[in-house]
């Protein structure tokens, strides 16, 4: 069985992670998406656990595909599984000095840890979670950004309304 891990903080998540997603789940047997924190990162919109199940939404139809969260090192997480594959998409040469620093560190932190880098679709290249959360405050048209099922919470949330029921009661694959 090939196993590929996606990790990222997904607040939110984009077309784009969609994207390398659906990809990953043509090529490997099983994909697992983590849901981590990056802790160089700021304002958040969800808590890990609301992005588990915004990700459990968006990918309820990949039947190879599961969403967790995990607290801690992506070395650490990938210690239970047998020749894991991490998977990070790479959208303009600007993300390949921070990825290619991460993928070292990782490799440092535990030899056992691959890394791929996917070429995000030319049609995301401009996309990142942080357009979407000052879209989504200044009240900006998301549509093409988001996957539809998401989008109503993501505007509640940018609004600072109640989180939808289904938010807190959608349950992790
Ligand atoms: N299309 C469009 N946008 C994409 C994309 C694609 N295919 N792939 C990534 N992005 C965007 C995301 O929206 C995000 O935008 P943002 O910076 O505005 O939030 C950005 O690119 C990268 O985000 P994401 O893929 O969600 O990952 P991240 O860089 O926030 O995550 C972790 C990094 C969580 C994987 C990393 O910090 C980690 O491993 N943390 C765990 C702790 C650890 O092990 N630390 C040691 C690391 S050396």
């Amino acid at each position: 069985m090939s196993l590929a891990i996606y990790p990222g903080s997904f607040d939110p998540p984009t077309l784009g992670h969609l994207d390398i997603i659906r990809r990953a789940a043509l090529i490997f047997d099983e994909v697992k998406v983590c849901v981590m924190k990056n802790g160089a990162k700021s304002g958040a919109m969800f808590t890990p656990e609301e992005c588990v199940c915004l990700i459990g939404k968006i990918t309820e139809r990949f039947n190879n595909v599961t969403v967790s969260a995990f607290d801690g090192l992506l070395a650490d997480y990938i210690e239970d599984f047998e020749k894991p594959v991490i998977i990070r998409g790479l959208r303009a040469i600007t993300d390949f000095d921070y990825e290619f620093q991460m993928a070292l560190v990782n490799k440092k932190l535990n030899s056992k840890l691959e890394t791929m880098f996917m070429v995000a679709d030319t049609r995301y290249t401009y996309l990142s979670s942080s357009v979407v959360r000052a879209l989504a405050r200044s009240g900006g048209k998301l549509s093409c950004l988001v996957p539809a099922e998401i989008l109503d919470a993501i505007c509640r949330e940018a609004r600072g309304g109640v989180k939808p029921e289904s938010l807190s009661q959608h349950q992790a694959k």
